[in-house]
């Protein structure tokens, strides 16, 4: 098994030690082990062409030639993929959100890439031409998250594991372990946390060990069952964190990271959760939840199709007004002689 793990913190600071432990007893269970400093790296944020040629022709054929190709392969090469981030204002840093947009979020959603193949196959599109799309993003594999926050209050790290999900399940890096950790912010700190310190070398077992199940996984019949988790449990029981979506007026709750719906009570003063089965197989760390999206982005484009005509002469009008009130910073000013 090869992990590869992504540093977002300080060089040499928390998330960094907390990784390499990880990594050291996921490499005594036999694991081929690399790290990447995201620090190091030289990547642009998206650009957002259409089409895209990333997912079109793959990573190498952006517009910016950057590091970015280089992390997609690494992490594309890798069966698992470890995570470590520091909080910064309730998230992680914006950097890693950027790589995300690049690289992962819908250019290797399974569902996404899954339906284009199928149109590519069959014939039924030549909008997608010679398009070539990477098998390796349909391959199971697993992820594993570590945040660090210097605050002791969970609210302040509230955004911090969830926001980082978003970079584990459109390719289905199947999250087996995680921790959410608290009260660490001295560079250097987490060395003074033994229990924490044994916590992020169990989650480097618990990479291995789910690697190593096998589960059935056909996306043609939607056979899929996700790697076993070993973490802590939350409330969700996809993605076992605790970030719920309410809706006035109503009992019905979202899961805000996996999309799942259920019913919220009040027992023995105790909140209660129930998801469904039926619920839980709609989750976004399922192929199905994440073809549920992709359907309902074609139905929106669909509903506006005939309007499409429509948008040059509509967007004419702003082109005074951006004309007027767009500013360029001194990177964009033409240069002095
Ligand atoms: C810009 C900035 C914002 C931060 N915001 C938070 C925060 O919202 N919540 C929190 O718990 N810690 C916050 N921290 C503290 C860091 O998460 C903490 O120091 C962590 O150990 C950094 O990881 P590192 O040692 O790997 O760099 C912030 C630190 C910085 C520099």
């Amino acid at each position: 098994m090869k992990i590869v793990a992504l540093t977002a913190g300080r060089r040499n600071a928390n998330c960094e030690i907390f990784t390499i432990e990880a990594l050291n007893a996921a490499k005594e269970l036999g694991a081929e082990v690399e790290m990447i400093r995201m620090l190091d790296l030289e990547i642009h944020s998206c650009a957002v062409c259409w089409p895209c040629p990333v997912i079109m022709k793959g990573a190498e054929h952006c517009i910016y030639k950057d590091d970015a190709a280089w992390l997609y392969n690494k992490l594309f090469d890798a069966d698992g993929f470890l995570l470590a981030a520091p909080c910064y204002s309730l998230t992680p840093p914006g950097q890693l959100i950027a790589i995300r947009d690049r690289i992962m979020g819908p250019r290797v959603d399974i569902a996404c890439n899954w339906k284009m193949k199928q149109m590519v196959k069959n014939d039924l599109t030549d909008k997608f031409g010679d398009m070539e799309i990477d098998d390796r993003i349909f391959r199971r594999k697993v992820g594993a998250m570590i945040s660090v926050g210097g605050a002791t209050t969970e609210h302040w790290v509230s955004l911090c594991l969830a926001s980082m999900q978003t970079l584990m399940f459109p390719a289905q890096f199947n999250v087996c372990d995680q921790m959410n950790v608290t009260g660490v912010a001295e560079d250097g700190a987490a060395t003074l946390f033994p229990e924490l310190i044994e916590q992020a070398r169990q989650l480097g077992r618990n990479m291995v060990k789910s690697f190593e199940v096998d589960v059935p996984y056909e996306l043609n019949d939607a056979i899929d069952h996700k790697k076993p988790y070993y973490g802590p449990e939350g409330y969700c029981p996809m993605c076992h964190q605790n970030l719920m979506m309410f809706y006035p007026d109503s009992d019905k709750v979202s899961c805000a990271i996996c999309g799942i719906d259920g019913k919220v009570s009040v027992e023995d003063g105790k909140v209660k959760f129930t998801f469904t089965e039926e619920a839980m197989s709609h989750s976004r760390h399922l192929f199905q939840g994440l073809k549920d999206h992709d359907d309902e982005v074609f139905e929106v484009a669909k509903a506006l199709k005939d309007k499409l005509p429509l948008l040059p002469e509509n967007r004419k009008a702003y082109k005074p007004l951006e004309k007027e009130f767009l500013i360029k910073p001194p990177s964009k000013q033409p240069k002095q002689a």
